[in-house]
């Protein structure tokens, strides 16, 4: 069984519960809060924070408020990411801010951000004590912080014509993604009880994980399948993303696309034509692979965190899903 058959079993687990948020009226407010949950994802935030529970011992039913609260943070993120992007297509349908309009998107995600913490207060209908619920909170708390300053940095400099250095680069993906991971190893650990330097190695162990899922996610956006993303490819030229594959792209090409690319890069009134000629000078390029390496190099150092802990079954779902982060296509 691969392991994203394995997901599938908590992924149910965790919609059968997360649905429980959303039936409420006005019944339009909550189904635009619904809307791109219900319309699927991988479900990995989730998956990720339980079976870093599992792993010391928690039981999965008690862990759902707090699986359901990283997911909602997560959808949150991505409703007000869409509108900051212009993106128009998420999960193989319109976005939120498409099919309801900007100013609903903006109130289902408020909406969300708050459904996030209510889940997690439910924690509390658990056996968790309230010093527990309350380190989960903060990690909540702490994470919305960073999302919130990463997605700052990554407007800004995609308006600038300044390319970030790989480390300014790592920095804004540090808070933008990997912030989110952290919490959900964290909040696991938390909740099943680990001792503080556990927590810590799992927090590490987010932190990589994050920045290998966003290089990945930034190589996607350009080489991606549509129908396996559910996100069109080329809207981070569009938008002047100033990823790493842009970067490694410019080193490695000719003087005449290197001026082709920063010609189209960040014009939002580029040709579908042009977007066209760009990517196709990217995918043949190096830079691709060269952020998919860079990814599996992060993995593996993920992974040598995992293996620090006895084994386990959560522990191996944990390796076997950071096995395959650096390749996915989805
Ligand atoms: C997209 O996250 C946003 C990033 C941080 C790159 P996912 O790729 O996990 O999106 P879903 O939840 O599967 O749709
Ligand atoms: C995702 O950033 C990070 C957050 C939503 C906080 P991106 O803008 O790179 O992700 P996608 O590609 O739209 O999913
Ligand atoms: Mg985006
Ligand atoms: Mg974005």
């Amino acid at each position: 069984m691969s392991i994203y058959d394995e997901m599938k079993y908590f992924s149910s687990k965790v919609d059968e519960y997360l649905v429980t948020y959303f039936i409420k009226e006005p019944q339009f407010l909550y189904d635009a809060s619904y809307y791109l949950i219900k319309h699927g994802g991988k479900r990995q935030r989730p998956f990720i924070l339980l079976n870093s529970g599992m792993m010391f011992g928690a039981k999965l039913d008690e862990l759902l408020p707090a699986a359901a609260a990283v997911e909602i943070l997560h959808n949150f993120t991505l409703v007000h990411d869409d509108i900051m992007d212009n993106d128009e297509e998420r999960r193989g349908v319109p976005t939120v801010h498409v099919k309801f309009g900007v100013p609903m998107a903006i109130l289902a995600g408020d909406l969300l951000f708050a459904k996030s913490f209510e889940a997690a207060l439910n924690l509390l209908k658990g056996s968790y004590v309230q010093s527990q619920v309350i380190k989960v909170i903060a990690a909540l708390v702490n994470a919305s912080i960073e999302v919130c300053e990463g997605q700052a940095l990554d407007l800004k400099i995609a308006e600038s014509k300044e390319f970030p250095s790989k480390e300014e680069y790592y920095h804004l993906i540090e808070l933008k993604t990997s912030s989110l991971f952290k919490a959900c190893t964290v909040i696991g650990a938390v909740l099943g009880g680990a001792d503080e330097s556990s927590i810590e190695k799992l927090r590490e162990f987010g932190r990589l994980y994050g920045l290998c899922f966003q290089l990945v996610d930034d190589v996607l956006a350009i080489t991606g399948d549509p129908s396996v993303t559910g996100k069109p490819v080329g809207n981070d030229i569009r938008e002047g993303k100033k990823t790493l594959v842009i970067k490694y792209v410019l080193e490695s090409v000719s003087e005449i696309e290197r001026s082709k690319l920063l010609s189209v890069l960040g014009n939002r009134r580029a040709s579908n034509t042009e977007i066209k000629d760009v990517l196709s000078i990217i995918v043949s390029s190096s830079a691709p692979e060269r952020v998919r390496l860079e990814a599996k190099l992060l993995s593996e150092k993920a992974i040598s965190i995992l293996q620090t802990f006895p084994k386990s079954r959560a522990r191996d779902m944990l390796i076997n899903l950071t096995m395959e982060a650096s390749s996915r296509s989805r």
